[in-house]
């Protein structure tokens, strides 16, 4: 285990209704930005709930944030809350309208091309505006990190920038919020905080025991509660114990002293941007091909998940690695999230197109070796056509 420096300052308001607490969490002189999407929180309540908690305070909306949130609408948003000189900005939605909030937050303190942030993956913010939260969607984690993923349409460019400056101050997180996913979601979710948890675990071993048993038992928990979620879905202690999974899988505290893939998430990236693909289903495609690809220098974690989360009995070590990753595929499959290419209509011309962006992009050493080169990345997608 490497030395590290862990820091977490989001608080957590976690539990069913818990968004009446923003009533003390929002500074009772602020002037807020409420930041959501296509208005699915228009449908379920939570605008009211959220309206009802704000009070007297002075609020203003601004609606419309895409899934995988586009920098050309940000902006739109940074220019409403400087001419409105809002000071608090607030996030309601899943993991985009909270990454699009940070961006606005950066950007609104930010001189200059706000461009910039995105390209210094996060070196030029020196400042930003308050955010707080309201998850409505288990998956990303962003409510409770420093990490925002961009997306600039007119170019095909999704990136993604870091900063302390736009951790949330607070998020809540209330389960109920999201029995009104769509089943597709729910299944990005799941598929999505899990290979969170697996692009820090299944690397190599580097006897770091605590962060190993936190990922075993969120792993456990996601496999146990994931298929629950959909055969069940007003059940909201599976949907509580999913949410704070997500949350638990991407805030930090996994990634401490241990190193990280995050191959997938960086050509998954890259396929989002190029064929619209949900960022779940790119996981979905990517992780199992990239295990493939890696067998060798993965293969005694492969071995510790297969046996310690799937429980696998046999003793060759290769069949209990293949075996794990068979496994990781058809619960990706069973969530109803397909793992080929094909399946979602793409071909081997997806190939030189991906590896085209991921070399303008500079992702030429993936993987926590650092060894994936765009032309590996193109064997890689040929296993998962
Ligand atoms: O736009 P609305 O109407 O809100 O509808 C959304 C959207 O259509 C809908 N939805 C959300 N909550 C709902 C709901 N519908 C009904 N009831 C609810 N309670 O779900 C759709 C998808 O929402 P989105 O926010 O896009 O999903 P998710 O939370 O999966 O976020 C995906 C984005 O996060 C990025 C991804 O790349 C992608 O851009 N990520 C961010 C990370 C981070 N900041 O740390 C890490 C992740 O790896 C990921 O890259
Ligand atoms: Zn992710």
């Amino acid at each position: 285990m490497d030395n590290f420096e862990f820091f977490n300052s989001t608080r957590i308001l976690f539990g069913q209704g818990q968004i009446a607490a923003l009533a003390q969490q929002v500074p009772a002189d602020a002037k807020v930005l409420i930041v959501y999407g296509g208005g699915s929180i228009k449908k379920n309540g939570v605008f009211d709930q959220v309206t009802a908690a704000l009070g007297n305070r002075q609020w203003l909306e601004f609606a419309g944030i895409e899934a995988n949130p586009h920098y050309e609408t940000c902006v739109e948003a940074v220019k409403l809350a400087r001419r409105e000189q809002v000071d608090f900005l607030l996030a309601v939605g899943g993991g985009s309208v909270i990454d699009a909030t940070k961006f606005i937050a950066a950007a609104a303190s930010h001189e200059g091309d706000p461009w910039e942030i995105i390209a210094t993956f996060g070196g030029a913010v020196t400042g930003a505006l308050p955010v707080g939260c309201v998850l409505t969607l288990a998956a990303t984690g962003s409510e409770m990190n420093q990490t925002s993923v961009i997306t600039r349409a007119s170019s095909h460019d999704k990136l993604f920038f870091n900063s302390d400056f736009v951790r949330p101050v607070f998020s809540i997180l209330d389960p109920a919020t999201t029995c009104s996913l769509p089943v597709r979601q729910v299944a990005n979710g799941v598929v999505d905080s899990m290979v969170h948890v697996l692009e820090q675990y299944v690397t190599y071993p580097t006897n770091a025991k605590v962060q190993d048993r936190f990922a075993e038992g969120l792993l456990a928990t996601i496999i146990e509660e994931g298929p629950k979620a959909l055969s069940d879905p007003d059940n909201l202690e599976v949907r509580a114990n999913l949410m704070w999974s997500a949350t638990m899988a991407l805030n930090g505290l996994l990634a401490t002293g241990v190193p990280g893939d995050w191959a997938s998430h960086l050509i998954g990236q890259e396929l989002t941007a190029l064929h619209g693909l949900d960022h779940g289903q790119t996981l979905a495609i990517m992780m199992p091909a990239i295990w493939t690809y890696k067998f060798e220098q993965k293969k005694e974690k492969l071995v510790q998940y297969g046996q310690r989360v799937w429980h696998i009995q046999e003793t060759d070590q290769d069949l209990i690695a293949r075996q794990a990753i068979e496994k990781t595929r058809a619960f990706f499959e069973q969530m109803g999230v397909a793992t080929r290419l094909s399946a979602y209509g793409l071909d081997a011309a997806v190939i030189p197109q991906v590896v085209a962006k991921l070399e303008e992009h500079q992702f030429v050493a993936l993987g926590e070796h650092g060894d994936i080169t765009p032309s590996d990345a193109a064997k890689i997608l040929e296993l998962a056509l």
